[in-house]
């Protein structure tokens, strides 16, 4: 009998279940694909610790009990018809755990319609791409509490290690899991965009190679915005063209694409009433990115003005801080989204344990994850890490290099909104004033919305004019 049920053998199912083999326990593949099925046999080699079948009915009776089985296929119909394949087999308190990008409502229904049958249903967001899952990813797991503790040991063993600690722990209850992976990528996309807004910025107003571009992520990486994406962006530059001369950074397209899950951050943050701007704009710039034909055309109908004349150094060293306080805002902004979700959906999540599992293994794993958990634990009922203690002197020291680097990109006409979105985030959130009373009144004028007075009690309405 095998110990755990895969299903979906492409790269990342084939590589997680490597790595759980791995760690000496014995794994069946499932996929409707006999050559990955044969592919994943030849894999396994004569240790007899993995297998594979095309047939859900075999794969199932080679599982034994509790069944926990994990889905790794794409998000939308296809887990559902897997799940269907699957359920004819299935025994009461059987596990299927969906390891995909899933929209956390439609884990919701999976996780109900599954209870009826009896059958517990987990939403486990997975990240750290296909060398994550064979070497150790970042795992988040939601769903019922007392089944967790037949995958934990699996996923314990397979997670990636941060100082010792299993970057996996259950989170909470239904979509939990799901929920936090979709915010996970929505910082996701606010760290990818302000990167590489600082090297546009780096590139166009400050004149460096790509081979500085390469010294200069790298050496960041070594300090205090130590991080996987920063050190991915050292390499990057750093790559050589397989098909031409120079490096290949300089003949991708500048059009992004995205799968959704970064959107679903902006739109589930609307629903909820939490300003994610940084996240927003992130999703923005990939939508404007993909209008590189009207770009063009556009660029050619307006001038720029010509970069003034800069000091390097102190660019750089602008730019680090810049880069470092608008990380921090956005974590604060995606985590913020995450203190407001566990009260409105119930999922009662731990945020010193979700940093705490992002720490190693996954995309958005950085230096500042450990102070952010920490942070979380010293102060209770944190709801943004601008109000912890560790974080004031932090944005105190870097929030007029952000300034400065702001000003020199409006100058320059270099546009840098991940960063101006985070920078006026920071100054929004920590005014006691803002000019709102103004869109009050306006309400009330045109459409007598009403408005609350600062000096007394009450909801008030004006006749404006008379
Ligand atoms: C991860 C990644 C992973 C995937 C993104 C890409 O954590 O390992 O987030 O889940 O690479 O979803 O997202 P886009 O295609 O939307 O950029």
């Amino acid at each position: 009998m095998y110990n755990f049920g895969l299903v979906g053998l492409g790269v990342m199912g084939q590589n997680f279940i490597l790595n759980v083999a791995d760690n000496d326990f014995t794994v069946c593949g499932l996929d409707l694909d006999q050559q990955k099925v044969s592919d994943l046999i030849a894999l396994g080699g004569n240790e007899l610790k993995i297998t594979a079948t095309t047939s859900a009915e075999k794969f199932v009776a080679s599982l034994d009990s509790p069944r926990k089985i994990m889905l790794l296929v794409p998000a939308g119909k296809i887990v559902d018809a897997a799940i269907e394949s699957l359920l004819p087999f299935l025994d009461e308190g059987d596990i299927i755990i969906d390891g995909g990008n899933s929209f956390f409502t439609n884990t919701d229904r999976r996780e109900a319609y599954l209870k009826e049958k009896g059958i517990n249903f987990f939403g486990a967001g997975v990240s750290g791409g296909a060398e994550g899952a064979r070497k150790g990813p970042s795992i988040m797991p939601g769903g019922n509490k007392e089944a967790y503790q037949y995958i934990k040991p699996i996923f314990e063993a397979a997670a990636a290690k941060f100082q010792g600690e299993p970057c996996v722990t259950y989170l909470g209850p239904k979509s939990a899991g799901n929920y936090v992976k979709m915010v996970h990528n929505g910082i996701e996309y606010g760290l990818m965009q302000l990167t590489s807004e600082i090297y546009h910025l780096l590139k166009h107003a400050g004149g460096l190679s790509n081979k500085e571009l390469a010294e200069v992520y790298g050496e960041w990486n070594k300090g205090r915005l130590q991080s996987f994406l920063v050190e991915i962006t050292s390499e990057i530059f750093q790559q050589k063209d397989g098909l031409g001369e120079g490096e290949l950074v300089d003949k991708i397209l500048d059009k992004a694409k995205q799968k959704g899950t970064g959107k679903w951050t902006s739109q589930n943050a609307m629903d909820l009433g939490i300003p994610v701007p940084s996240i927003d704009i992130a999703v923005s710039m990939r939508e404007i990115s993909a209008l590189k034909a009207l770009r063009i055309r556009a660029d050619e109908l307006f001038d720029r003005p010509s970069i003034s004349a800069i000091d390097k150094k102190e660019l750089i060293s602008q730019a680090e801080a810049a880069l470092y306080f608008s990380f921090i805002i956005t974590y604060a902004q995606g985590l913020h989204q995450l203190v407001e979700a566990s009260g409105s959906y119930g999922y009662e999540l731990d945020l010193s344990e979700v940093s705490k599992i992002w720490r190693a293994g996954c995309i958005i794993r950085a230096g500042l994850l450990d102070d952010i958990s920490k942070s979380f634990q010293e102060t209770e009922g944190l709801t943004n890490i601008l109000l912890s203690p560790a974080f004031i002197p932090k944005i105190k020291e870097t929030v007029s290099a952000a300034r400065k680097t702001v000003v020199l990109g409006v100058e320059n006409a270099l546009p840098l909104p991940a960063l101006s979105n985070s920078l006026t985030y920071f100054d929004s959130f920590t005014s006691s004033k803002l000019p709102l009373n103004l869109i009050q009144a306006q309400r009330d004028h045109f459409g007598s919305h009403t408005y609350e007075r600062n000096d007394r009690e009450g909801v008030f309405h004006t006749e404006w004019g008379e």
